[in-house]
């Protein structure tokens, strides 16, 4: 993490705990050297989304509604909890922890992350006020023969509490995305933690919830959507937090004595793309194929033009027609 990456954080955590009151500058303790350094990092979460109000007397930081970040909206789960305005990445602090030795189900929530991570070492845009980030630390009791369907498992729970908030025409895209309309409102990232003498796995999930087409990068607009495109009204990102960790507690608690072996036709019977001619980039290599569905290993099925069928691990899915 960069020194200006440190300011930022050192600052956030302490307007946030002001929770919306003001501070003053002279209790911010910015003497002359300190003053260029602070108004940069004041400047960098105004970008990053945060409401930020800087007056003569001093700075005020007004916390969005429906924050995720709350220890008391999220108490009935009953795990341990870490709530932050920022993080770098809330996988990264969650792999930090799990490797400490943080008990299966830990959760890491952040209003916002500074680099957050994608898929295939992409960043994952996530500004302050518009989403739900967080990672979820999970230890299965031994080692998973199929840890590809630690995502499929996450994308289902995601799409799960996405309908019941009202929002129908999600469906899911291998190998861990959520789409609405053919767009994406949330992908998933897992990390494997080595932490003898139980493996970890850290679920971090991404759901673009406030976002309307002008919020996102110019590069994303044609392929992202939000939930409030989706949905009559206005959702909650900390209802949403809440019931998403709660619904993957429960389907880990169902589904991990059986190894997940009911998983993957869940999964089939929810993904958007069944039948769809793709392009996959997997293992140095493009294919270009029929999706099948995944297989008793959450591996991608294709059939490929010469009728042979190819099971992809990792890879990227392009379908051939984009979205409209
Ligand atoms: C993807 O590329 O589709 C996966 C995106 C995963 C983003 C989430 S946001 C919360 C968690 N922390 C991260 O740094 N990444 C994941």
């Amino acid at each position: 993490m960069s020194a200006d990456d440190k300011t930022v954080l050192a600052l956030v955590m302490r307007l946030w705990a002001h929770g919306g009151a003001l501070l003053s500058w002279e209790h911010l303790g910015v003497d002359v050297r300190g003053h260029e350094r602070t108004m940069h990092a004041l400047s960098r979460l105004l970008e990053i989304g945060f409401d930020v109000r800087i007056t003569p007397s001093g700075v005020r930081l007004v916390p969005p509604d429906d924050t995720p970040c709350s220890h008391e909206g999220l108490a009935g789960l009953g795990v341990p909890i870490v709530c932050a305005p920022v993080v770098d990445s809330t996988n990264t602090m969650a792999a930090m922890l799990a490797r400490a030795g943080a008990p299966h189900g830990t959760i890491v929530i952040a209003e916002a992350q500074l680099n957050g991570r994608g898929r295939h070492g992409t960043t994952w845009f996530s500004p302050a006020g518009l989403g739900v980030w967080f990672s979820m630390i999970l230890r299965p009791s031994s080692p998973l023969p199929h840890p590809g369907l630690v995502s499929l498992l996450s994308g289902l729970c995601v799409l799960r509490v996405l309908r019941l908030a009202g929002a129908h025409e999600m469906v899911l895209k291998w190998a861990n995305d959520v789409l609405w309309r053919r767009r994406k409102v949330c992908g998933i990232l897992v990390d494997r933690v080595d932490w003898p003498p139980r493996e970890a796995y850290v679920t971090g999930i991404g759901i673009n919830v406030h976002h309307r087409k002008a919020d996102f990068p110019v590069e994303l607009r044609a392929k992202s959507a939000s939930v409030d495109m989706a949905l009559p009204h206005r959702a909650n990102r900390l209802a949403l937090t809440a019931s998403i960790a709660g619904e993957i507690l429960k389907a880990w608690s169902v589904h991990e004595p059986s190894g997940f072996t009911e998983i993957p036709e869940a999964w089939n019977a929810e993904c958007g793309t069944i039948g769809m001619s793709v392009r996959v980039g997997a293992e140095g290599e493009l294919f270009v194929g029929t999706v099948q569905g995944v297989d008793e290993r959450g591996a991608l099925v294709l059939t490929l033009p010469d009728g042979t069928r190819r099971a992809i691990t990792s890879g990227h899915v392009e379908p051939l027609v984009s979205a409209p």
